[in-house]
């Protein structure tokens, strides 16, 4: 393993010059070799990645794997799959993909097997999942409950809302009377939404924190206690008191028992997670809660076996075949090389609505760093801006600039080959494949489009600037094929990976987030000017300025 700074590897230097070289070349002239499609192109768990309209070649891709190797990738994916302390700042393991091993399997970590554990979780959580869809989970008044709110915000909130959205049609049939909501913005909207809608008696809040210390969701939680209690308890119902209520209406989901027990949580109500389990990679265990709830405890556990499916081929497949490390190093090639740092998500189905937000967390939250694990700066580039919308309304909001703006943006495709097989009424199932068709049709000509401009179409004659298209913009599609827990168990492990991949070549630590907790500092602070009327004075003119407009608008 090469301990030089990754910039100052001869692959590094000699991928400068490559880029240099390369610059030149337009992706059409690049597909003048009729084979590029399947040289660039891997398969694995269900998904297929293809990587021919990536501005690269061959020479592109050898010093790509060998600064790969210099990085030490190898030697990484073993330590983060083996449960070495690959999260130095907090020297720990990151051990999500433990949360995905079958149960015959054994994982020992820092002298203990974590896998008992880990499958003593999934059978807590199976047996309330079960309670909740027979309808014998009942609040304090003896209804079963129907709405399960999932009070969590970041990690605690992205993963089980993309999921339960994006497999919905993957409801077991005694899922149904069981509606899923989440609320995570502190502010109270989508809460608020809730409380004038539900009934209090068939209304029950999961607390996913794994903190359980975050404001966002404490603060919701507080809110929502008291309407339970005002509800429930203060309109004296008879026979119902406090404990029933939190014993009825509340589960929580964290890293911290203590902290939830103090916040009256019934300990028959806790499920456990560990401090080896990253917030943004938690989805895989009780922070899942939700999504069970939506496609079942025999759905999640497809979901957790496709994800495992992929860590499988991350722990095996040689660099060059390997998904996740091929999704990397094609970042790494655009970042570093070509300076493309706008990254765009784009999903052509509409079940993926949440994949982009959760991707920008998972992405930005984990490699959005400039310090190396040596605490030095870095001199290059690390994650880029990323941020997306489902293909096809984007294409009607932001793709103008893809087309025709002044930045360069690389662009993910994501779709399922196949679609609404199982649509009962024949004439609706072919509408409905009729409009899958078109949606593929889409996603494969708008990356198309990018990559040629002009000369994706045949039409003689000059055109004027505004109706010319440059091309030359890189894409990646990823095909499913299927959408299914499994497949996107293994999209999902897939992106981890990949950020894995691109922490260890930047040196940076992808399983902290540092960057975050000043801002919650100084929200509490200032918080506490403004409940106080007082204490602004030292602070700069525009920040004074804001807290007396709020002051002002307290007072009218
Ligand atoms: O503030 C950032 C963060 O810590 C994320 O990393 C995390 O996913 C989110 O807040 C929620 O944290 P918790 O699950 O501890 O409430």
């Amino acid at each position: 393993m090469n301990q030089a700074p990754i910039d100052q590897t001869d692959a590094w230097q000699r991928l400068q010059e490559h880029a240099r070289e390369l610059r030149g070349t337009h992706l059409r002239q690049l597909f003048a070799d009729p084979k590029r499609g399947t040289a660039f192109t891997r398969r694995a768990a269900g998904l297929t990645l293809d990587l021919s309209k990536q501005r690269w070649n061959d020479a592109t891709l050898a010093l790509l794997l060998e600064l790969a190797r210099d990085a030490g990738v190898p030697q990484g994916i073993k330590a983060l799959l083996e449960g070495e302390h690959v999260n130095i700042s907090e020297d720990r393991p990151a051990l999500h993909s433990a949360l995905r091993l079958p149960a015959d399997a054994s994982l020992i970590v820092d002298g203990e097997d974590v896998v008992p554990g880990v499958h003593a979780t999934l059978d807590r959580m199976e047996t309330m999942v079960e309670r909740l869809h027979a309808r014998q989970w009942r609040g304090a008044t003896g209804r079963p409950i129907h709405d399960v709110v999932n009070l969590g915000v970041g990690g605690s909130d992205l993963g089980p809302l993309m999921v339960t959205h994006a497999l919905a049609d993957h409801r077991p049939a005694d899922a149904h009377h069981v509606e899923v909501h989440f609320a995570s913005t502190m502010d109270g909207s989508q809460l608020v939404d809730y409380l004038k809608r539900f009934n209090p008696e068939t209304t029950l809040f999961v607390i996913s924190s794994k903190s359980f210390t975050t404001i966002d969701t404490l603060s919701n939680a507080l809110t929502a206690r008291d309407w339970l209690m005002a509800r429930l308890v203060e309109d004296g119902i008879q026979g119902v008191d406090e404990k029933m209520v939190m014993r009825q209406h509340f589960i929580g989901v964290s890293a911290k028992p203590e902290k939830m027990s103090e916040w009256g949580i019934a300990e028959a109500n806790q499920l456990l997670f560990w401090e080896w389990v990253g917030g943004r990679y938690s989805l895989w265990g009780a922070i899942g809660l939700p999504i069970a709830l939506v496609i079942g405890m025999q759905g999640f556990r497809e979901l957790l076996a496709g994800a495992h499916a992929m860590d499988e081929h991350f722990a095996q497949a040689p660099l060059e075949d390997n998904l996740p490390v091929m999704l990397a190093l094609a970042g790494i090639w655009n970042v570093n090389f070509l300076d493309i740092r706008a990254h765009s998500i784009l999903p052509y189905d509409g079940r993926l609505e949440h994949f982009a937000a959760y991707l920008e967390q998972l992405e930005m939250e984990s490699n959005g760093k400039s310090a190396t694990h040596d605490g030095d700066l870095v001199n290059y580039s690390t994650c880029p801006v990323l941020w997306g919308q489902l293909g096809p309304n984007a294409q009607h909001a932001f793709y103008q600039l893809l087309h025709q703006g002044t930045q360069p943006v690389v662009c993910d495709f994501i779709a399922p080959l196949k679609r609404y097989d199982n649509v009962e009424d024949v004439a609706t199932r072919n509408h409905l494949k009729a409009q899958h068709r078109l949606t593929l049709a889409n996603c494969f000509a708008q990356s198309r489009l990018l990559m040629l401009g002009d000369d994706a179409i045949d039409e003689p004659g000059e055109r004027p600037g505004h109706k010319r298209y440059r091309g030359n913009q890189p894409s990646t599609t990823l095909l499913l094929d299927r959408l299914t827990p499994a497949t996107l168990g293994a999209l999902i492990a897939l992106y981890e990976h990949k950020v894995f991949v691109q922490a260890t070549i930047w040196a940076i630590n992808p399983f902290d987030q540092w960057g975050v907790e000043l801002g919650k500092q100084i929200a509490g602070e200032t918080e506490r000017i403004l409940a106080d009327h007082r204490g602004h004075e030292g602070m700069d003119a525009s920040t004074r300025g804001l807290i007396e407009a709020a002051w002002q608008a307290e007072r009218e």
